[in-house]
């Protein structure tokens, strides 16, 4: 696809709708956004674009429509498939000016929020009110709403609160051609023609550009438990996670970690919290919550009772909030701390759970058959593993040519268990020559026709999720 360059007229358009200080052409600002915590990838766009309201959105995107410029929406830049990345250079729409949380309506438990708002501080405010917004991906302190619109984002309490997708009622699009619209309503059902808020859920800014979103909140439990599993095996980890919920029990988190991704995270952090033995390779984080402490007791020490059939280690109770912190930041800095090791490829496969002892079996006989080393983390309740490959002193061609047939066969397997290839970080760039070990070419061509309708001139984050007919 050949898009426009970027004008001076272009440029002149642009400073009659907002503010100089507001359209950046500088090289940091634009190396800035060249990038997302995606591999190693850099893509410079020409101008960085911050609008402050829905109307800005609409007069930005109907120009580069009319004028066939390239425009990616960007939220904090924290993504892991490269959604946010200008692969065509052009503009890229830096939302993070749009930040305001609008109405935390306490009556209907609902909160209604512009998309540049950072999560974390979202989930703040609205638990001054006594409410949670539950979703907290491990870069919450970060992130953007938006964007977790934009990938369908998940984290480590999605097992018991659901995901992104669970929480939405109502979102406000621009189209690609400049027009505003409300996807559904304020409500908690709605059987109401095509669902288009659920479209634009994990459409990664390829449909429209989300700028106002409604979401549905909870009462905020009050209490909560952690408690830290060691496991001599993996695979009894894995095991061990589908028994926990057929013994009855839901825990609010329910994390999968293996030894080197707790060895990795320790030293990252500069801090050794948790103190091994050598015979351990893996544990489970599980947090409990709810209102009532001897409840909570009661179901912890329902799910040692689950546990006892597996040789675990020593377990770590997290008895205060500090030693809870602990835990969870091991936890947290995971990712960082595999990306801080080296150059690598994050896959985020995700099975039915009773799955899970195949699938990280399958994902060490790989690296032992293709040379690869794996740190592997995620969230165990959900079925969903985070696979950092890490480069180390691989090949640049065994890294470009030798490693993708090993993540295809990997995820043909999880296609196979029932699983799919992403669960929460989206497909973005770097996973969409996978698309065809999940999808068949009818689903593809369905999926291509949706974006054709919502963008014709194929101007919305493009090359993102699959290939258009537009770019072959
Ligand atoms: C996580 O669960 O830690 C996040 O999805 C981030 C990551 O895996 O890199
Ligand atoms: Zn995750």
């Amino acid at each position: 696809m050949k898009y426009s360059e970027i004008t001076k007229k272009d440029l002149e358009f642009f400073h009659s709708i907002l503010d100089s200080k507001h359209i950046l052409t500088d090289e940091e600002s634009l190396l800035e956004c060249a990038s997302d915590k995606t591999e190693d990838l850099v893509f410079k766009p020409a101008v960085v674009l911050q609008p402050n309201s829905t109307e800005d959105v609409s007069a930005i995107l109907k120009h580069c429509n009319q004028r066939n410029l390239p425009i990616v929406p960007r939220g904090a830049g924290t993504g892991l498939s490269g959604g946010a990345l200008p692969i065509h250079g052009g503009v890229v729409l830096d939302m993070q000016k749009m930040n305001r949380i609008l109405n935390i309506d306490v009556k209907n438990f609902q909160v209604t929020t512009e998309s540049g708002v950072i999560t974390e501080e979202l989930m703040i405010a609205v638990r001054k009110h006594g409410l949670l917004y539950p979703v907290d991906p491990a870069s919450k302190g970060s992130c953007f709403i938006g964007g977790n619109i934009a990938e369908n984002s998940g984290g480590a309490r999605a097992v018991k609160y659901g995901v992104v997708q669970d929480q939405v009622l109502n979102l406000e699009i621009v189209l690609p051609n400049g027009e505003v619209m409300w996807t559904g309503a304020n409500t908690l059902k709605n059987a109401t023609g095509y669902n288009l808020t659920q479209l634009i859920v994990g459409s990664e800014g390829t449909l429209a550009v989300v700028t106002k979103i409604v979401l549905k909140l909870i009462k905020a439990p009050t209490e909560d438990l952690s408690v830290f599993v060691p496991f001599q095996s993996a695979k009894d980890a894995c095991e061990a996670v589908h028994k926990i919920f057929m013994a009855g029990y839901t825990p609010s988190a329910l994390e999968f970690m293996e030894r080197d991704a707790i060895d990795i995270a320790q030293e990252y952090i500069g801090e050794k919290f948790i103190k091994l033995k050598e015979d351990i390779n893996a544990a489970l984080l599980i947090e409990v919550d709810g209102t009532d402490q001897e409840q909570l007791m009661q179901e912890i020490e329902g799910i040692f009772d689950v546990l006892q059939e597996f040789e675990t280690g020593e377990i770590l109770f997290a008895d205060n909030s500090a030693h809870k912190e602990s835990l969870w930041k091991v936890r947290s800095v995971m990712g960082e701390a595999a990306k801080s090791a080296s150059i690598y490829k994050e896959e985020d496969t995700v099975v039915p759970r009773a799955e899970l002892p195949k699938l990280i079996e399958k994902v060490k006989a790989l690296g032992k058959e293709y040379g690869f080393h794996s740190v592997v983390y995620g969230h165990a309740g959900d079925g969903n593993l985070h696979i950092n490959i890490l480069k180390k002193d691989m090949s640049d061609d065994h890294w470009n040519n030798v490693l993708p047939k090993a993540i295809r066969e990997l995820f043909v397997y999880t296609r196979s268990l029932g699983g799919t290839i992403s669960g929460e970080h989206g497909i973005g760039y770097v996973q969409k020559p996978y698309m065809n070990t999940v999808f068949s070419n009818t689903s593809l061509g369905l999926q291509r026709q949706i974006k054709k309708v919502f963008d014709p001139n194929n101007i919305l984050n493009p090359g993102k999720i699959f290939e258009y007919e537009t770019d072959q």
